[in-house]
């Protein structure tokens, strides 16, 4: 019978990079707590109609890219291709706004999308997101950004450029789409087929194209950031003042548009150098109209997310260090020093060590050869020797050192080498 393996565009996460995994939720966590972002989960599917109504029916991602089914009792259901959504949809359902004003969230886990998979872009991929609702001001735009940014430094990603926009609101968009539009119907019949159909449906996802023919006539295409509404055009200046005034480079790009409509005013991606093709490593931006399109009243929003791959295939490619740390590797030699290993790992584990040690007998050099692979920082061997005299040998891996240490003041030893 033919082997099953997962299903394209999906992968498992294995060990050692589970580990890599763990430790980034953890600092992701960490730096939301520090912002004061509470965590939510929501339901891996939701009715179709959300997406639709909140992404919007002419993007690439509902489009083309939804996992949809019909269950059994006929509805309509899809596997989330983003959290932002699912997210207001939560706000309204649960009344959030009555635990006070603004929502931090955070959300982590997987998103679904048929896309064609390559180096960073998977069909089953996982987002860290964070989203503000109820706050409409500069300043807020400014936090989200800090807080991607925050949360790539701490990973020591180091090489990254936020990419930053403005495309209006309900009020000064249209006046601009007009113009958009205007000036790509000269061009119409040399764009590509989807441009042609963006230009009837929805002219600003043409600056989304990524078909080489039609890039020389996108680039000619007016700029959104030059056609804002007074208040459009001071909250964009104010960003941009702030984010001088944290000291946060960026760099502004005239065609970021994001793939999603629900976006307002703001738009930005943090990119990498390091990531190839599929260099966004997050994305994001205000979204004042969501809460209202889905049913509620006018609520501004802003957030983004983030690829959790995209952040780690900068991580393993930068040869981070296998992140399962093993203190203690427990060598025992013989019946009885196996049941005092036994004992030992006990207590060194309530002392907080990470404690291994084989499960059966085996010679000392493979039970050193296990210890070495799994880079333990130290060996305790027990044989029936020093089991007598109430002693193990010490060895730290690092630097080769043996040293006899009274079991008795094991722990202590072990806690003065750090
Ligand atoms: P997005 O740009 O579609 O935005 O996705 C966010 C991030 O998820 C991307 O920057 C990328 O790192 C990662 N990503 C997206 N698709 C894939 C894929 N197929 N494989 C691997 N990684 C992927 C959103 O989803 C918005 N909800 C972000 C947002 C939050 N805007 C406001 N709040």
């Amino acid at each position: 019978m033919e082997a099953l393996n997962a299903p394209r565009g999906t992968q498992d996460i294995l060990p050692p990079d589970s580990a890599l995994w763990v430790e980034l939720e953890g600092i992701i966590r960490r730096v939301a707590r520090s912002f004061v972002y509470e965590e939510i989960r929501t339901p891996l599917f939701e009715h179709s109609e959300l997406f639709q109504r909140g992404v919007g029916s002419e993007t690439d991602i509902v489009c083309k890219e939804m996992y949809t089914f019909a269950d059994r009792g006929g509805r309509s259901l899809t596997l989330r291709p983003e959290g932002t959504a699912a997210v207001a949809r939560a706000y309204l359902q649960h009344n959030l706004a009555n635990r006070g004003l603004p929502q931090k969230l955070l959300y982590l886990g997987p998103m679904f999308r048929y896309e064609r998979p390559q180096a960073g872009r998977f069909r089953q991929h996982h987002q860290f997101g964070f989203e503000v609702l109820g706050a409409g001001c500069a300043l807020v735009d400014v936090e989200v950004i800090t807080v991607a940014i925050a949360v790539y430094r701490t990973l020591g990603i180091q090489r990254f450029t936020v990419l930053l926009n403005s495309i209006g609101c309900r009020s000064c968009r249209p006046v601009y789409l007009a113009l958009l539009r205007e000036s790509m119907t000269p061009h119409l019949d040399k764009l590509c087929p989807d441009c042609q159909r963006r230009h009837a449906g929805n002219p600003l996802r043409l600056l989304d194209c990524k078909n080489p023919s039609c890039q020389p006539f996108l680039d000619q295409a007016p700029h959104s950031a030059d056609h804002l509404c007074p208040d459009c055009r001071s909250h964009f200046q104010e960003v941009q003042r702030l984010l001088s005034l944290v000291a946060l480079p960026f760099q502004l790009e005239p065609r970021l548009v994001r793939g999603l409509d629900y976006y307002t005013r703001t738009v930005f991606e943090v990119t990498s150098p390091d990531l190839g093709a599929q260099n966004a490593l997050c994305g994001g931006g205000r979204y004042d109209d969501l809460v209202a399109t889905l049913g509620g009243s006018p609520t501004p929003g802003v957030g983004f997310a983030g690829g959790l791959e995209r952040a780690l295939l900068i991580l393993v490619e930068r040869g981070a260090a296998n992140l399962t740390p093993l203190d203690v590797y427990l060598v025992h030699l013989g019946p009885e020093a196996q049941e005092r290993a036994l004992l030992l790992s006990q207590e060194l584990r309530q002392a907080g060590l990470a404690v291994d040690q084989s499960y059966d007998a085996r010679s000392l050099s493979s039970q050193l050869k296990i210890a070495n692979r799994k880079s333990a920082r130290y060996t305790v061997i027990i044989g029936e020797n020093e089991l007598r005299r109430g002693v193990a040998m010490v060895r730290e891996m690092a630097l080769g050192q043996q040293t006899e240490v009274a079991l008795s003041s094991l722990l202590a030893h072990l806690r003065t080498r750090g």
